[in-house]
């Protein structure tokens, strides 16, 4: 397994892991609009075809997780972890003193995997995310220090 840096020419199979690991998944249209973004960047990781991937920016001293999906087949081997700290690396490098993310409140999985990392809760948005029908879900909004982090 190894992570590279996702490029546009990527996005065809971003959006095909997206799609393994949302119900909501974005096209690969909508993953070139973020790739183009400013201060946008991600990784992919690659065993015999993708197993995952990670997209986030970094902008004005700060840096967010846009989105991170593992091929269902592929979890638990700890790729997931692998892209954070990758992703954590890079907004470092560029120069984020934060890394910031929302995730469903009911995401245990997720969550784990970034208390794991060191993040810590930071905020809590109500109703954030829209279920089709359902109850609506309040997001966490996760922190992460990066200038103490060993990412
Ligand atoms: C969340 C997700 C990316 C994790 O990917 P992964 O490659 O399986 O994660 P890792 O193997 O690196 O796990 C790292 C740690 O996270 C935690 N973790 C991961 N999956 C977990 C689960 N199903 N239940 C509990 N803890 C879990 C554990 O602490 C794990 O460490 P361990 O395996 O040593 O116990 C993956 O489940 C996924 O794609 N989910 C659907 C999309 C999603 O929710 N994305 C995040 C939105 S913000």
């Amino acid at each position: 397994m190894k992570l590279e840096p996702a490029t546009l020419a990527d996005a065809d199979a971003l959006a095909r892991l997206h799609a393994l690991a949302f119900d909501a998944p974005w096209s690969a249209r909508e993953i070139t609009a973020v790739l183009e973004g400013p201060g946008a960047f991600g990784f992919m990781a690659r065993g015999d075809a993708p197993a995952g991937m990670i997209l986030a920016r970094a902008v004005a001293g700060e840096a967010e997780i846009l989105t991170l999906a593992v091929d269902p087949a592929a979890r638990r081997g700890g790729i997931g972890r692998a892209l954070v700290t990758a992703a954590c690396g890079a907004a470092a490098q560029a120069g984020a003193e934060a890394m910031f993310l929302e995730v469903a409140a009911d995401n245990t999985a997720a969550i784990s995997l970034y208390l794991d990392a060191g993040f810590a809760a930071a905020g809590l948005r109500r109703g954030y995310y829209d279920r089709g029908g359902q109850e609506r879900m309040d997001a966490l909004v996760l922190r992460l220090d990066l200038n103490s982090a060993s990412a």
